[in-house]
């Protein structure tokens, strides 16, 4: 499995997204775009941030009815993004309908992960409001094994996590962790991190990292650190 540091470009708007990316003139770094931008600014910036020779990873986190899950996937895979998801609450059924939809005629399709448990669910959220009264680490492994027998590419969560849903779910099974910070940096409001050269000791494929990068005095040269305390 290819290596690789996602920037989550966590904007609200088209024009500071391009001031952003302008900044990168030797490299195109593979970047995420969520819910903020993709709201704000609709497929056109999925287009036009291909356009310009970056790999996205579509943070949509789908969850809904098979059927709808499943036609909703068929029109992220014509934006030709590189990477998407979907929540695997929704069940195998839901799981497998998406990968249905989003393998594309010639049978290509782009990597679709799934998230577990959200980071921001406690074990007393889950038992108060969601009634799952199983150890959370535990609930995390299932969900990440009903995502692999429903063929699915791999899952997002903590590098803390990697090691175990490799173990659980095969070598071969993406592992895409964010909560990543420089041992210098700022946590902000991530409870659980780790540093790049961490995450890479731990087994995560990809790093998503965020404010550390984009919130840099020097953004290309903190993308730079993480490249290199991450793959090699
Ligand atoms: O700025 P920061 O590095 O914390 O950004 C991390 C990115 O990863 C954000 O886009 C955040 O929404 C996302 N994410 C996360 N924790 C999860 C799932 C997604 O931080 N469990």
């Amino acid at each position: 499995m290819g290596k690789d540091v996602i920037i989550a470009l966590d904007f609200d708007s088209k024009e500071k997204t391009l001031a952003f990316l302008d900044q990168f003139t030797e490299e195109k770094p593979f970047v995420k775009i969520g819910m903020e931008l993709y709201y704000a600014e609709g497929p056109a910036i999925v287009r036009e941030i291909k356009a310009r020779g970056h790999k996205i990873f579509l943070d949509l986190k789908l969850h809904d009815i098979p059927n709808t899950v499943k036609k909703a996937m068929a029109v992220l895979s014509g934006l030709d993004v590189d990477m998407t998801n979907l929540h695997a609450a929704g069940t195998k059924a839901m799981m497998e309908a998406a990968l249905e939809g989003l393998t594309r005629p010639d049978g290509t399709r782009p990597l679709l992960i799934a998230v577990t448990q959200l980071t921001s669910t406690s074990q007393e959220r889950m038992e108060s409001d969601l009634l799952i009264e199983k150890p959370l680490d535990q609930v995390v492994m299932h969900y990440a094994k009903c995502a692999a027998e429903s063929g699915l590419a791999g899952v997002v969560c903590s590098p803390l996590e990697a090691g175990k849903v490799h173990e659980v779910c095969g070598k071969d099974f993406v592992t895409v962790t964010p909560g990543v910070r420089f041992a210098d940096g700022d946590a902000g409001d991530q409870v659980r991190v780790t540093t790049p050269a961490k995450a890479k000791e731990l087994g995560s494929d990809y790093i998503v990292v965020g404010r550390p990068i984009t919130q840099a005095a020097d953004p290309v040269a903190a993308y730079r650190r993480c490249v290199s305390e991450f793959v090699g």
